[in-house]
């Protein structure tokens, strides 16, 4: 067995504290050994509190340390760009949280810098990595639901934690760029990565808080081979965090729910004396806990793929270039919800497919005159065919 990674980490905050969580809960051969935060005091007690050898509140310590080989950005998002940067100066391989941009200009620079330099990078992209939707795209691409047509991704909770997210400049945007690139990529690996987002349409309004970027967005993507992507976020939505999928292919239909009805549902009269879950609105009456929170949300198999790619020489999952694609994907949202209109999405570095026409799957073959459009069991027992004659166009129906 390979020796595990020495983990040089940046940030202490919640997902510096999520990534350590799944990394040291189950004794993982990669570990954090180095952690910087800006606060002595706050870096002196997450080193203590998940046994990390390290600690410093100065960066370039942290990340130039001759005895971690990777480094592990888990910043603001003003920060990526310039943390990759001194990363790769110091030939350390990177992950790098979401999003990776504030838009798809940083997040082409970051996948550039890595390229040249030539040092292993992946995009921590945890979501298409919960368990439910790796074995969800097992299916999707084993043929069970025909062709994808429509993706609905969903992620709303009452707002983030810390003051930086609500900042328009040092996040990027609102609710959509936090939480939209999500949805933006768990759209894309179910209709395909392959196949090139063309187009985006977008609503975006502040309806609740009193800030300047977006607390809402709903937005439309559309696939060159005519399949269609929902996002829809929000910062304002009570009850918890709520992140359902929803795969409508020709064949067949996934319907996930991540994190409020997983199947565990509790009561309690006096309070659950704890912590329930991210975002959980309270601790009495019924409740939506979590199993195995960091597993649920993906991180588990996302370390796992990100540190098994690197040994093993491929690309991840979720490299740096899918970062860029939904960086891409959201500054064409962005613009809609000011123009309102169709906004094409701009991929000037383009390495899926190229199809010149949308490809329409088409009605099953009866014989030589029809086509079968639909057949339905009438509550009386009756089988209805709906027909198409293939020469005239016309519609009837039959009863079979
Ligand atoms: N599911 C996910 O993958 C997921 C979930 C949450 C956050 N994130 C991402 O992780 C990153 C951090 O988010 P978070 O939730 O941990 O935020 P956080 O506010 O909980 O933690 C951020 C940390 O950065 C520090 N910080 C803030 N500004 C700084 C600066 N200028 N210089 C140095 N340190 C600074 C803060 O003190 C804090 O410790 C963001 O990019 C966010 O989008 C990803």
């Amino acid at each position: 067995m390979q020796s595990g990674h020495k983990i040089s980490l940046l940030g202490s905050g919640l997902i510096g504290m999520f990534y350590t969580m799944t990394l040291h809960k189950f004794q993982s051969r990669h570990v954090v050994h180095h952690v910087f935060s800006r606060s002595e005091e706050r870096a002196k007690k997450f080193a203590a509190d998940w046994s990390i050898p390290k600690y410093s509140t100065d960066i370039k310590t942290v990340i130039n340390d001759p005895d971690t080989d990777t480094v592990l950005i888990g910043l603001p998002n003003h920060l990526h760009l310039q943390l990759v940067e001194m990363a790769a100066e110091a030939g350390k391989a990177i992950l790098c949280t979401k999003p990776l941009g504030r838009d798809a200009v940083e997040a082409k620079k970051m996948l550039d810098i890595v390229e040249k330099k030539g040092v292993y990078a992946a995009y921590l992209e945890d979501l298409v990595y919960t368990p439910k939707t790796l074995k969800s795209l097992e299916s999707v691409q084993r043929g069970a639901l025909g062709k994808v047509l429509w993706v609905r991704s969903r992620e709303t909770h009452p707002g983030p934690h810390s003051a930086w997210f609500w900042d328009k400049e040092q996040a990027g945007g609102g609710a959509l760029i936090d939480m939209g690139c999500h949805c933006a990529e768990i759209v894309r690996v179910f209709i395909g990565k392959e196949i090139r987002p063309v187009e985006a349409m977008c609503w975006m309004d502040t309806l609740v808080h009193n800030i300047p970027a977006e607390d809402h967005a709903i937005a439309l993507v559309r696939f060159q081979n005519g399949a269609m992507g929902q996002i829809e976020v929000s910062w304002a939505f009570r009850g918890g965090m709520d992140l359902r999928d929803e795969v409508a292919g020709t064949e067949g239909t996934i319907w996930l729910d991540h994190f409020l009805r997983t199947g565990f549902q509790m009561f309690t009269n006096v309070g659950q004396g704890g912590y329930v879950a991210e975002k959980a609105e309270g601790d009495k009456g019924w409740l939506f806990p979590v199993g195995d929170e960091v597993n649920e949300l993906g991180y588990t198999h996302m370390f796992i793929d990100a540190f098994d790619a690197m040994d093993n020489k491929r690309p991840p999952m979720e490299t740096f270039y899918d970062g860029y694609v939904v960086n891409a994907i959201l500054d064409a949202c962005y613009k809609s919800a000011k123009s309102r209109q169709w906004e094409p999405i701009r991929l000037d570095d383009w390495r899926g497919k190229e199809m010149t026409e949308q490809q329409q799957v088409g009605d099953k073959f009866v014989d030589e005159q029809y086509d079968l459009i639909k057949e339905e069991k009438m509550p009386d027992g009756r089988v209805k065919h709906i027909l198409k004659d293939k020469k005239s166009g016309k519609v009837i129906e039959k009863i079979r």
